[in-house]
């Protein structure tokens, strides 16, 4: 038996660039047309099938949901051409992949912006299995870590945010997502003086934004899912951002489900290292419609053209990809 060659963030992100770009192309085709199932399906099998091409033997750790009520993506679901019908086949890397085949669904099928495809993926246990429930969590760009607390009033945590980034609390744009769970936390901004961007969906593409200066948003705040949070988590890593996060299970089957995945403590407080602990992390997404960070996807006659951010932990690369994936004729001209 050969031994198993080590994870190549390097050689590997590029690889997976391919698999969100093949789900943002096929959801994209799907945008506007109100139909949120069928745009999360063609993304799903357009990822499902890239994903097959890469010389990994890959274990779906965070994905469409547990085996019975997903066909594909499944957590626990072996992709990867390691993994062939006939067995494992020797020599490639283990990794583990967190995926969110269409972050934002009604985003894609409204024509709203910022849906995005996402894929992280480690060494095996580098990221936290997650159950498919709610989280609580306060997201933030680089340096302002040890001075959040999870259980503090809004308005300190607002003040030590702005106090990092050396500006007012009324100089800050935090982002929450717009639920009537959260009346109370938009209650406590506003009365703190902070802005507030409300989005009807995708506070993982929000928690990258919040990492990235020049997005103009300094915060995500509230309770969104615990997947799109261990994503998050991953891409934090690789841009120095913090978050500070705790399950909110919604219903007692949520806690036999974390019981069941080895999480004793419901109240346990994640940071983006406990939640993403890989020592090898990718981070890749591919817009889909357009948004503060990337570009949608645009189809002409003679191609389709993708806008992807791909970012990896050690190498301390953070490449936005401007791909144009020529089909037309020899005659197709290439824009720039
Ligand atoms: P989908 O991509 O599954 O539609 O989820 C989008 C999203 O808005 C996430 O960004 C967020 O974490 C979660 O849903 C919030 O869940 P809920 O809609 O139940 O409040």
């Amino acid at each position: 038996m050969s031994e198993a060659k080590p994870f190549a963030e390097k050689e590997l992100a590029l690889e997976f660039l391919r698999v969100v770009e093949a789900a943002a192309i096929a959801a994209a085709r799907t945008m506007g047309k109100g139909d949120r199932t069928l745009s999360d399906h063609v993304a799903v099998e357009a990822m499902r099938m890239v994903l097959d091409t890469i010389p990994i033997r890959g274990t779906v750790v965070i994905g469409e949901g547990e085996r019975d009520e997903a066909p594909m993506l499944y957590i626990g679901e072996r992709v990867g051409l390691g993994y062939t019908r006939s067995g494992d086949v020797d020599g490639y890397p283990e990794v583990d992949i967190a995926v969110d085949p269409l972050e934002g669904t009604n985003l894609c099928a409204t024509g709203a912006p910022n849906a995005i495809t996402v894929l992280a993926a480690a060494e095996k246990g580098g990221l936290l299995f997650a159950p498919d429930t709610y989280m609580e969590k306060i997201i933030v760009g680089p340096g302002c870590a040890d001075r959040l607390d999870l259980d503090a009033p809004v308005a300190e945590n607002l003040k030590a945010i702005a106090r990092s980034l050396d500006r007012d609390v009324e100089d800050l744009v935090i982002i929450v997502l717009d639920r009537p769970r959260h009346e109370q936390l938009i209650a406590d901004i506003r009365r703190a003086g902070a802005r507030i961007k409300l989005i009807g969906d995708g506070d993982l593409s929000a928690g990258i934004s919040a990492a990235v200066a020049g997005t103009n948003v300094h915060a995500v705040m509230g309770i969104g899912g615990a997947p799109e949070g261990v994503l998050t988590a991953a891409a934090l890593r690789c841009l120095n951002g913090h978050m500070l996060a705790r399950l909110k299970p919604r219903h007692e089957r949520d806690i036999e489900r974390m019981e069941h995945m080895g999480i004793g403590d419901v109240h346990q407080i994640y940071t983006e290292n406990d939640l993403a602990p890989g020592r090898n992390l990718i981070f890749a997404a591919c817009g889909v419609t357009s948004g503060s960070l990337l570009d949608g996807v645009r189809f002409w006659g003679g191609g389709k053209r993708t806008h992807s951010l791909v970012m990896t932990y050690r190498w301390r690369h953070i490449r936005f990809v401007d791909t144009i994936h020529l089909d037309g004729g020899p005659d197709t001209r290439v824009r720039l």
